[in-house]
């Protein structure tokens, strides 16, 4: 399987986790309908569907990927649920958009724009170019997780050790990781800065979806760690996380896990400069 294609499974994998807190911030940006937007590094299109939901029919979205294979395969669904003249996928990168000034009502990213951490000036310049006088960004980015219970302190080395931020973080300035958005937001001229932080409450039993999403999470935040794990950690997180393992956590039948994704909005001043 190539890098992509693993990509592309982990992303239809998360889905069933994702998408009910994907909804409820969707719903808290109180899209207008009949809106034109901007979904900024879209991968395979998932939430690019629900957000032309909250924009009804008259609404029109485009998804851009740096990467095309994620792109084709949002192409294929897009146009397998009849939607192609509502959503266009287009290629680019989120530092140089391939849009005209004043295009879009909107701009929603989720995990990409900031995330987990950048240099976030030049990036909001261009997003504030293609937006409209008035227009919104929305910068969403998974903020925290709790889902070993019983095993805070594990939980907590092994964050400390995962393979999908650790190398993003380490070193960075403090000033420059996506929970201080705000600051970033307020430095480009945006008005009405807002934060907001949506969880979503994992309480078992789970459907065979839902525990594969979860597996799958296991996997990438602690399954390719860090060298400084230690062999104690390593043989708790096989112990605890292994789907095959005879102590897997999600066969506890009270268990109850959350994680949370924190949302940053602002609007664009009704006259720009
Ligand atoms: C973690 S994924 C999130 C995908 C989608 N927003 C979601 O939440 O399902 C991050 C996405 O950002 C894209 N990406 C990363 N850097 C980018 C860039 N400079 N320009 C455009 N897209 C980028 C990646 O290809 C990937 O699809």
């Amino acid at each position: 399987m190539t890098d992509v294609s693993l990509y592309i499974r982990r992303l239809l994998e998360a889905n069933p986790l994702r998408e009910p807190l994907l909804r409820s911030a969707i719903d808290a940006s109180h899209l207008l309908r009949g809106t034109i937007g901007l979904d900024a590094g879209c991968g395979i299109g998932l939430q690019t569907l629900l957000l032309l939901e909250a924009v009804g029919p008259r609404g029109h979205i485009t998804g851009l990927d740096i990467l095309p294979e994620l792109l084709e395969y949002g192409s294929a669904m897009v146009r397998k649920a009849g939607l192609s003249d509502r959503i266009t996928f287009r290629q680019g990168d989120v530092e140089r958009l391939p849009f005209d000034d004043n295009s879009f009502d909107w701009v929603w990213s989720a995990d990409c724009i900031g995330y987990p951490a950048g240099e976030l000036t030049p990036l909001l310049h261009e997003l504030v170019r293609v937006l409209k006088p008035g227009g919104s960004i929305i910068l969403l980015g998974w903020s925290s997780q709790q889902l070993l219970p019983g095993y805070p302190l594990l939980e907590a080395r092994l964050n400390g050790t995962c393979s999908g931020y650790v190398p993003f973080l380490q070193g960075k300035d403090p000033a420059s990781t996506f929970a201080r958005a705000i600051y970033w937001l307020r430095q480009v001229g945006l008005e009405d800065v807002q934060a907001q932080t949506l969880v979503r409450d994992l309480q078992g039993p789970f459907n065979d979806a839902e525990r594969t999403a979860l597996g799958s999470l296991f996997e990438m935040l602690w399954g390719a760690p860090q060298p400084d794990v230690s062999p104690e950690d390593w043989m708790e997180y096989q112990r605890l996380c292994n789907p095959e393992s005879a102590d897997f956590i999600l066969n506890i039948p009270d268990y109850y896990g959350f994680y949370t994704c924190s949302m940053f909005r602002g609007k664009v001043p009704m006259r720009k400069n």
